[in-house]
């Protein structure tokens, strides 16, 4: 039995029964670029395009309580005050619900006769969130109230809002009309934009200054105004911009009311910026109430919205007989990857939204989340990645969304990061058969006149490798490689800096990294291949120089990479080895185990079988597979942050669920289904029982849960951003499943336990579809299926 909630997979929704979730569980709605997030007890934020400079409502993170600020609606019944959502007033309810759906959440909340359901969603296309409050009297008796909303802006950019006070709390303006509040703080000098949270009907009271709603010594619980039954109707000048409508209601036994609420954002051209001197121009705002203020209006955004999703979702379906494999794969995973890929890891809550923009290694691996769904934005995120490489492949760690520039917040000099853009551009063009990209004029560090073919950028990728290679012919590291907090030419005994910024000793360095050496041979092969194909058609004798490179760095795997038992993981500075069984802590690391068994490297010797063995039995436990072993019980100054870590936690030797599907596809490689299957359901939360063990939302995957030396080894952390959720598509779609894009078609190539080996895929492959049904009896193969548009049924039996 689940206590919290549980899964409704007809109506794509996972119900959550009570409000006092073990945390905020929470879900996104967004499809193009105004953003919310949203809890279970509508705590949350939105912004438009960026999470940092375009911030809509005020959000106070990891608060006191958890999660507080959101949309609320307050209810006052007589002396009773409470809210839908149970928080913030937490007044008990007779009856609660919140429906977390696609891009949309739904909650319900009843007390003393009256049930107030409320919608919220974002419309694709549109640049605002709708409310859609449907209040009726379940009572015998008619019933008076009122009803007060309440949201509290962000002075723009999120981190300074946060900290400029001496200025914040002199600039905010707003402008009230009968049935609307307008936020237009610094639109009178450089900002050409506002927000504005309207109503389907004129209020009978309001406030937009937060002092006279909440009283100066008030909570979000106890609304000064919402206790009297009246509202301040102030006009903010400074201090804290609100807005707060009231109504006062009254239902007759068994009748029902709705109220349409928009919160909206709008950009005007700076010519059209006011209507008369001072005053905005409200023309777009007012369409946009006009639009989804009435039933239809709102219905027609809903079922837009509901069409996006379906029209998604039914590109890749499978019936299994596993449910949770079902629920899985046709609804959360994609759903995840589609956020993923709109967020990288800038906004969630674990991620301020002030802190990462977008990550040139992260934002590659989620395009094997989203080709198969919205490819032309997959092809333009590509291209604009790329456009913040540098001349000689290197890279910014990260870029902001608004500008997509990239910028040194996080560092830079990883030297994974430009192995990635050949990943994601294979990711790409194997989906979609669109070869046209590699000519695209790319530049370099957004610097017009210096463009390039992106297929340039791919061979100055790969040449970054091979122009900084370490004594044993493995890849130097850099500032770290996929694993962050590897930081092996960082050498910090001062707390007041950051370990992926400070670089104070290169000179000299051995610092090699066997993941990089992995991923460079997995990668070179498919950067090989892709140049050979006949729509690509390059010089041969560069193509022979990449499988030379890739043979080389095979052969120093094999000779410097190899512990006996299992791969090694780096070699730190003064090149001592990282991940041997000589080492006392660390003997042994998931990040190279699944690199180069994915890349196969020494398959023939049978060391991929060996290394694979000694993840199972060094590196899994309940929960999954951690990242290391043993965990790292002291600060060691010559690996960086990783040894900052308390036990079982993050890097040093958590389950960093992004990991793990490597190692499962590594399984998947060598045909042992069964030791894949189940690291596969370990790590996936559908299958995961405890859900107050979890704590974090039950229907995405985590970046991480704590591992067997933690003190609560199965928490998960860091849910939704997480380069997990396209690595375990990718993984379940491609490896478990077997259907794998290939240039010219789809190789069938599945890897289950043969009890559950027979299933139905629906694939939309190109302009194609494909109903397959897959008889899978355990014998490792494959089957080829040639690209041809139109609609296909087959029967494989493997
Ligand atoms: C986080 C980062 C990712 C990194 C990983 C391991 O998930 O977003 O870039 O690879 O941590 O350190
Ligand atoms: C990754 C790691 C995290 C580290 C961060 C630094 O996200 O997961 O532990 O602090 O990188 O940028």
């Amino acid at each position: 039995m689940n206590l919290f909630g549980h899964f409704d997979d007809a109506a794509r929704e996972y119900v959550i029964t009570r409000p006092d979730t073990p945390w905020p569980w929470i879900n996104y709605m967004g499809t193009d670029d105004f953003f919310s997030l949203i809890s279970n007890t509508a705590g949350g934020y939105c912004f438009c395009r960026d999470a940092k400079f375009r911030r809509i409502l005020r959000y106070r993170y990891n608060g006191v309580p958890m999660d507080a600020g959101g949309r609320y609606f307050y209810i006052k019944d007589g002396e009773t005050v409470w809210n839908p959502g149970w928080k913030p007033c937490k007044t008990p309810l007779d009856a609660y619900s919140c429906h977390h759906g696609m891009g949309y959440t739904r909650i319900t909340g009843e007390k003393d006769g009256l049930r107030a359901e409320v919608l919220f969603f974002v419309p694709p296309g549109a640049r605002c969130e709708i409310h859609r409050v449907r209040l009726t009297n379940t009572s015998a008796a008619r019933k008076s109230f009122q009803l007060y909303s309440f949201v509290e802006w962000c002075l723009w950019n999120a981190s300074t809002d946060m900290e400029n006070f001496q200025r914040n709390l002199s600039t905010g303006e707003v402008e009230v009309e009968p049935d609307a509040i307008y936020h237009k703080t610094e639109y009178r000098e450089r900002r050409d934009h506002y927000a504005f949270y309207g109503v389907s009907r004129p209020f009978d009271g309001f406030d937009t200054d937060r002092e006279t709603f909440m009283g100066m010594y008030n909570g979000f619980d106890a609304p000064q105004q919402v206790l009297s039954g009246t509202s301040g109707d102030s006009v903010a000048h400074g201090w804290s911009p609100i807005a707060s409508h009231r109504f006062d209601l009254t239902l007759e036994p068994g009748a029902s009311e709705e109220l349409f609420f928009v919160l909206g954002y709008v950009e005007n051209p700076p010519e059209a910026k006011f209507e008369r001197p001072g005053i905005i121009n409200k023309k777009p705002a007012r369409a946009m109430l006009e639009k989804y203020g009435t039933a239809a209006g709102a219905d027609a955004a809903f079922a837009a919205l509901k069409a996006f999703w379906d029209d998604l979702l039914s590109r890749y379906t499978v019936a299994s007989a596993v449910p949770e494999l079902d629920r899985t794969v046709n609804i959360w995973n994609q759903y995840q990857c589609m956020i993923t890929f709109f967020f990288s890891r800038s906004a969630s809550y674990f991620e301020s939204g002030i802190g990462r923009g977008m990550g040139f290694r992260d934002s590659n691996q989620d395009l094997a989340g989203i080709c198969h769904l919205i490819p032309e934005r997959a092809r333009q995120r590509i291209l604009d990645i790329a456009a913040t490489q540098f001349p000689d492949g290197g890279c910014y760690h990260q870029y902001q969304p608004l500008t997509k520039r990239g910028n040194n917040d996080i560092g830079g000099g990883f030297n994974d990061d430009p192995l990635w853009l050949i990943f994601g551009t294979v990711a790409y063009i194997k989906e979609t058969g669109d070869f046209s990209i590699l000519q695209e004029q790319v530049p370099f560090d957004n610097k017009p006149g210096t463009e390039v073919s992106l297929l340039e950028h791919l061979k100055i990728s790969f040449a970054h490798v091979t122009d900084n290679l370490g004594p044993h012919g493995l890849p130097l590291i850099g500032r770290a490689d996929w694993n962050d907090c590897l930081n092996l030419n960082c050498f910090s005994d001062n707390p007041d800096e950051s370990f992926q910024t400070t670089e104070n000793k290169t000179e000299g360095s051995k610092a090699e990294s066997l993941m990089i050496a992995g991923l460079f041979v997995a990668e070179g092969r498919d950067f090989a291949e892709l140049l050979a194909h006949p729509a690509v058609a390059t010089d041969p004798a560069y193509i022979e120089k990449v499988r030379a490179a890739v043979a080389t760095m095979e052969k120093a795997v094999k000779t410097h990479g190899w512990d006996g038992e299992w791969f090694l993981r780096a070699y730190d500075y003064y090149g001592r080895k990282i991940g041997s069984h000589e080492n006392d802590e660390g003997k042994i690391f998931i990040e190279s185990q699944g690199w180069c068994t994915m890349a196969r490297i020494g398959a023939d010797e049978g060391l991929c079988d060996k290394a694979l063995d000694a993840a199972v039995k060094h590196l899994e436990c309940e929960h999954g597979l951690v990242l290391n072993t043993p965990a790292y019980t002291r600060y060691i100054k010559d690996y960086g942050e990783i040894s900052s870590y308390p036990q079982g936690y993050k890097e040093n030797a958590g389950i960093f669920c992004h990991n793990n599907p490597w190692v499962i596809i590594g399984e998947a490689m060598a045909g042992r289904a069964d030791a894949a299957w189940r690291h596969y359901c370990k790590i996936t939360p559908a299958f995961t029982k405890d859900q107050a063990l979890r704590k974090v939302e039950p229907y995405v995957f985590c970046q991480m849960v704590a591992g067997k030396d933690a003190a609560r080894p199965g928490e998960g952390k860091n849910s939704w951003l997480t380069g997990t959720a396209a690595w375990t598509w990718k993984c379940v779609s491609e490896f478990l499943l077997g259907i794998k894009p290939q240039y010219d078609g789809m190789l069938i190539e599945p890897c289950i336990p043969a009890a559950y080996g027979t299933y139905k895929i629906h694939r939309r492959f190109r302009d194609a579809e494909y109903d397959l049904t897959i008889h899978y009896t355990g014998r490792h193969g494959s089957h080829f299926i040639p690209y041809a548009p139109g609609r296909h049924e087959l029967e494989i039996n493997l």
